[in-house]
């Protein structure tokens, strides 16, 4: 893909988290996530591509906009793929708790895996880690093998893990094996993206989030050499057996049959992912391990922003400083003053 374009991408998630800030601490995480969506269509539609977006906000009966299918951008230039969380955080930047991100990865055509919008197991690791981890394996034979591969103890080993009732075994199992276990309420996006980076403090992200998310992260997983394995699991198998999760199952799994997918079975990160030239850009909506969130005073605001080019390798994080009362400009259209 053009590296020219991954500038643009950074102008769509700086503009889309700006929009979602706007709805910080109010309670409404939905007004929250519907801002950030149409300031990312708004944004992506200004690019100069043919692009369409493979993970999005749903099913096109689902959602109005940046719905799994939809064409982006000016219609001409480069054919790609785009995968899309405007804001992965939406309770946490309701509630004003850290670590909510705006978020997309782009590639050519045919880059991503298409999945529906289900769970995902996921393990991930960093670069030192890459090639050992193997899903199909038990939990505790993982940790032990990245932890010989990083000449560790186990007691120095540290996983972050979503803190979810689902967890709780595992989280217990881990404490009992003396891992060093970080529960986040929510974002595993982030997370992953952080146990990739050369200055990672996390040995492994483990547990069961959004498959969308899952696809997401691996972008940047792919891009910064490390690696991960991922399984698509039912609603029933992850939140118990009901007439509605089964019902829920059964679309689900009608869906994967339609993408192509399998469910229950391990995915490779080379699956999620399958090509390494690619962009992967956030921009921090609160204040995270990943990236600062977003400091408003009056019509100034700041955003941090991390760019990462698959292809380079490169890591960039974009400081940028808004004028929110610029007139006739995106953001003056889509935030105002
Ligand atoms: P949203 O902000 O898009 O709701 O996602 C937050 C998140 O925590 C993801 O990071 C994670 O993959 C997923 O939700 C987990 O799902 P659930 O909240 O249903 O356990």
């Amino acid at each position: 893909m053009n590296r020219s374009l991954a500038i643009e991408f950074s102008r769509v998630t700086e503009v889309a988290a700006l929009a979602g800030f706007a709805w910080l601490g109010r309670g409404d995480k939905n007004s929250a996530d519907d801002a950030a969506v149409k300031a990312m269509r708004y944004m992506l539609n200004l690019v100069h591509m043919d692009a369409e977006v493979v993970i999005g906000e749903g099913e096109i009966d689902q959602a109005p906009m940046l719905y799994i299918g939809e064409r982006v951008g000016s219609g001409m230039g480069e054919l790609v793929s785009i995968a899309v969380d405007p804001i992965d955080g939406t309770r946490m930047t309701a509630m004003g708790q850290t670590n909510a991100i705006s978020v997309l990865a782009a590639g050519g055509k045919n880059t991503f895996l298409k999945a529906p919008d289900m769970y995902m197991e996921k393990m991930v690791v960093g670069p030192e880690a890459k090639g050992i981890i193997d899903l199909n394996l038990p939990l505790e034979q993982n940790l032990r093998r990245v932890a010989s591969k990083l000449g560790k103890l186990l007691s120095d080993l540290t996983v972050t893990i979503l803190d979810k009732p689902r967890h709780k075994d595992v989280i217990d199992k881990m404490h009992q094996l003396g891992v060093r276990v970080f529960t986040i309420p929510d974002g595993d996006i982030a997370a992953s993206v952080l146990c990739c980076l050369p200055e990672a403090e996390i040995d492994m992200v483990y547990g069961i989030g959004g498959a969308p998310e899952g696809v997401i992260a691996a972008a940047a997983i792919r891009a910064l050499g490390g690696d991960m394995q991922s399984c698509l699991l039912p609603r029933n198998v992850v939140k118990g057996e009901t007439p509605e999760n089964n019902a829920l199952a059964a679309e689900e799994i009608r869906r994967c049959e339609e993408m192509g997918v399998q469910v229950n079975t391990v995915l490779q990160l080379e699956q999620l992912v399958r090509d390494d030239n690619l962009v992967f850009a956030a921009t921090g909506i609160t204040n995270g391990d990943l990236l600062k969130g977003i400091h408003r005073k009056g019509n100034l605001a700041t955003t941090e922003t991390l760019l990462i080019r698959g292809k380079s390798r490169t890591i960039r994080r974009i400081q940028s400083t808004h004028y929110l009362d610029r007139k006739d400009t995106a953001l003056s259209r889509l935030i105002g003053a």
